[in-house]
C-alpha cells in the first residue's frame, strides 16, 4: 500500500485501486487550486502506474465536496482560464484511460456534481445531495456539463437542473441516470471498493478498450464544450453580479442583485 497526502488530497494504491480522497472537511471539501492540482497529479500518476487499474474518487462520510472554493474564486478570477489547475484536473479526468469510479456521501455541489458526468460508475449514499447552482452564483455551466447533462438526462431535465440550480436527492439522481446506484450512507465506502476491486480484476486490455470505445467519440465534443464554457465562465466570474453572489455566500446572507438590473 502506498499513501500520499498532498494538502487535502490523499491518495492510496491498494488492490489495483487508486483512491483519491478529498479531505478538507472544515470547509466542506471546497476545492482550491492547489487541490485541483493535487487531483490532476494523482490522475496522471494513476495513468502511469501499472499497479493501478481503477481510480476511485471520494470525500468523507459527511461530505463529497461543496465545489469550487468560493473565496478562491473571488481571489483568483483567472482560475477559469484554460491552463488553470481546474482544467488540468478536468482534462486528466476526461482523458483517463482507466475506469474512474466515484463514491458520493453528503453534498456534491457544483463541480462536485459535474465531475461525476465524466466518471464511469457512481455510487451514492441515500443522504447524498447534488446541485449545480451556477446561475445562483451568477456563473454558468462548466466541466462540459452543458453538453453532457442534456445527453444524460434529457434537455428539459438538464435545463431545470442548470437554470434553477436546486438540490436533488440520490434517488432523483439515480432515476435520471446521473448515478448508477444508491446504498445506505454507511455502506458507500465498502460497496464502492468492492465495485472498484471487481473492475481491477477484469482483463486489463479488454477493460481499457471498452472504456475507450465508449468515450472516444464524445471526447472532442466535450473538449470543445469545455473551452466554450470556460470563456463564458471567465466573463461571468469577472462580473459584478458574481462578486455579489460569492461575497454574499461567504457573508452568509442573500445576494442583492437589485443594483445590476
Ligand atoms: N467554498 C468556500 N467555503 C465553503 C464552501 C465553498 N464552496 N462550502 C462551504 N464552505 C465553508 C463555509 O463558508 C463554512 O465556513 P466557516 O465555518 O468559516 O463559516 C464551512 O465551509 C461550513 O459550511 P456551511 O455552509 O456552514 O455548512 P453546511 O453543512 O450548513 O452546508 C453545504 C454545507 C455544502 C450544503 C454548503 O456549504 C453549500 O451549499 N456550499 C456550496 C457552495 C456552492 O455554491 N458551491 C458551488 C461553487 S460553483
Amino acid at each position: 500500500m502506498n499513501t500520499h497526502d498532498m494538502s487535502h488530497i490523499v491518495t492510496e494504491v491498494a488492490d489495483g485501486v487508486q483512491r483519491i480522497e478529498i479531505r478538507r472537511p472544515e470547509k466542506k471539501n471546497a476545492l482550491t487550486q492547489a487541490m485541483y492540482a493535487g487531483m490532476a497529479k494523482a490522475l496522471a500518476e494513476a495513468e502511469r502506474d501499472r499497479a493501478v487499474r481503477v481510480i476511485l474518487i471520494h470525500g468523507q462520510p459527511q461530505i463529497f465536496t461543496s465545489g469550487n472554493d468560493i473565496a478562491d474564486f473571488l481571489q483568483h478570477p483567472e482560475a477559469a482560464t484554460e491552463d488553470a489547475p481546474v482544467f488540468q484536473f478536468l482534462r486528466n479526468l476526461m482523458y483517463a484511460k482507466k475506469p474512474v469510479l466515484a463514491a458520493v456521501t453528503g453534498a456534491a455541489i457544483g463541480i462536485g456534481t459535474t465531475l461525476l458526468l465524466h466518471c464511469d460508475y457512481v455510487i451514492a449514499g441515500q443522504g447524498a445531495e447534488f446541485a449545480m447552482p451556477f446561475v445562483n452564483l451568477a456563473l454558468c455551466p462548466e466541466a462540459g456539463s452543458s453538453l453532457l447533462l442534456p445527453l444524460l438526462v434529457g434537455q428539459k431535465r438538464a435545463s431545470e437542473l442548470l437554470l434553477f440550480g436546486d438540490k436533488f436527492s440520490a434517488e432523483e439522481a439515480l432515476s435520471m441516470g446521473l448515478i448508477n446506484s444508491v446504498v445506505a450512507d454507511v455502506d458507500v465506502g465498502t460497496h464502492a471498493m468492492a465495485k472498484a476491486r471487481t473492475l481491477a480484476q477484469k482483463p486489463r486490455a479488454a477493460l481499457l478498450a471498452t472504456k475507450s470505445l465508449l468515450k472516444a467519440k464524445l471526447v472532442p465534443q466535450i473538449e470543445k464544450a469545455m473551452i466554450e464554457e470556460a470563456h463564458e465562465f471567465g466573463d461571468r466570474l469577472a462580473s459584478a453580479e458574481s462578486k455579489e453572489a460569492l461575497t454574499a455566500f461567504l457573508e452568509k446572507r442573500r445576494p442583492d442583485y437589485s443594483r445590476f438590473q
